[in-house]
């Protein structure tokens, strides 16, 4: 008796195994993995710089000024607000699983999140500072030059070294065991029947086309506008400017949608915000259909179980400056 329970047991995961694999292989959206943290206190140190204002020109704005991680790594606003209250050119993308994408950027001019670190630092419109003051800045505090040391073997201060924390911070940033993932990996009760429906419509039609990958995006640059143009006042022409190539302009990064319900407002543009409407267009404009309310409810209800764990953080103390520290300038130079 006990023998033919343990087969029946063998039997019945053998089966259940046997699903998760047929989804894991067979669905083109995969599962977000938990990041696996192997230089804790290069974290810690990127985690520091992640918050830390004094990497900016201010002392006011941080990285996470506009990738709120209380608000899913965004700041839900259309355009960013950086230096001087300056009116960004373009809406902030979520930091959340930007680990998995191709490249950084709409336009993917940053190869990878190290490159990327370096941009906004010396952005005029966003920290408008410059990457000799940064190293400054934090090479003044003696508590950050031991961080480093131990990190790096150096107490000298590198925007390299500055840049590769953050970077190694944000690989953590990833979002897993969304109600969607539970299903891909055989959680039959993790979705509901709405959200199935709103599922099959978003393969069936061919969202997934471009939305796929871990990230449901971030695996390529594609027109926006396939079938129709897409009508907006902002002069952003996306991949054209990195390539050059004038079959890349109106080409973006295929943005993720994992956590979409907390990234609002939507596009490049930040002109959307309300997800129904996202839907609709992209419906529209991408693949010349034309979806009825429910559809798009449906839709709109699958997106919604993409939101994973939100990275848990305890907020870091920050080492104070000292009386080498270059001074912050909020309003400009005195
Ligand atoms: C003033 C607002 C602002 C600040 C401050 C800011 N960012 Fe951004 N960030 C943006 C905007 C806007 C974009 C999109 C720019 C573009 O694509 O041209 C962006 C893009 C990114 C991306 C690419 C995401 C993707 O999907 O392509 C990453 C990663 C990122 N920022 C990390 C950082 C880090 C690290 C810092 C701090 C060193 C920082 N940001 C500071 C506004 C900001
Ligand atoms: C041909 C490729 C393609 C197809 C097909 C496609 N998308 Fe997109 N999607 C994109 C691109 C590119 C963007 C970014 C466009 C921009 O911001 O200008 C985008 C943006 C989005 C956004 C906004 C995300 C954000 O953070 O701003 C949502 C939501 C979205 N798509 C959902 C869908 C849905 C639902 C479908 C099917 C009805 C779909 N997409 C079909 C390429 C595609």
């Amino acid at each position: 008796m006990k023998k033919l329970l343990s087969l029946a047991v063998a039997v019945s995961i053998g089966i259940s195994a046997h699903v998760h694999a047929d989804r894991l292989s067979s669905e083109l959206i995969k599962p977000i993995e938990p990041a696996v943290v192997t230089e804790p206190e290069k974290v810690e140190l990127g985690k520091k710089l992640w918050f830390d204002p004094r990497l900016s020109m201010s002392g006011f704005i941080s990285c996470n000024s506009c990738h709120n991680l209380s608000m899913g790594g965004s700041d839900n606003l259309p355009t960013s607000i950086g230096h001087n209250w300056a009116e960004g050119p373009i809406n902030s993308p979520t930091v959340l699983n930007s680990s998995l994408a191709v490249a950084q950027f709409w336009d993917g001019r940053a190869a990878d999140l190290k490159e990327q670190a370096g941009g906004p630092i010396a952005n005029p419109l966003e920290m408008a500072s410059n990457h000799a003051l940064a190293v400054d800045v934090i090479n003044s505090i003696p508590q950050y030059r031991e961080e480093f040391a131990r990190v790096y073997g150096s107490p000298e201060v590198t925007i390299e070294n500055i840049t590769d924390a953050i970077a190694v911070f944000e690989e953590t940033l990833v979002t897993p065991n969304s109600r969607f993932d539970l299903w891909l990996k055989g959680d039959d009760s993790a979705l509901t029947a709405q959200e199935l429906a709103g599922y099959e419509t978003f393969k069936s039609i061919g969202c997934v086309a471009c939305h796929n990958g871990p990230a449901a995006g971030g695996t390529s640059f594609q027109r926006m506008g396939v079938v129709e143009p897409y009508q907006t006042d902002n002069p952003a022409e996306g991949r054209v400017a990195v390539t050059g190539k004038d079959a890349d302009r109106f080409n973006f990064k295929v943005p993720t949608l994992r956590n979409v319900e907390l990234t609002y407002p939507y596009f490049h543009d930040g002109a959307y915000w309300e997800l129904e409407k996202a839907v609709d267009v992209m419906a529209r404009l991408q693949l010349g259909r034309q979806l009825n309310e429910e559809e798009i409810g449906n839709v709109v209800a699958f997106l919604k179980t993409l939101t994973g764990d939100q990275p848990e953080l305890s907020m870091p103390i920050l080492p104070p400056s000292t009386n080498d520290t270059p001074r912050p300038q909020p309003f400009g130079a005195k």
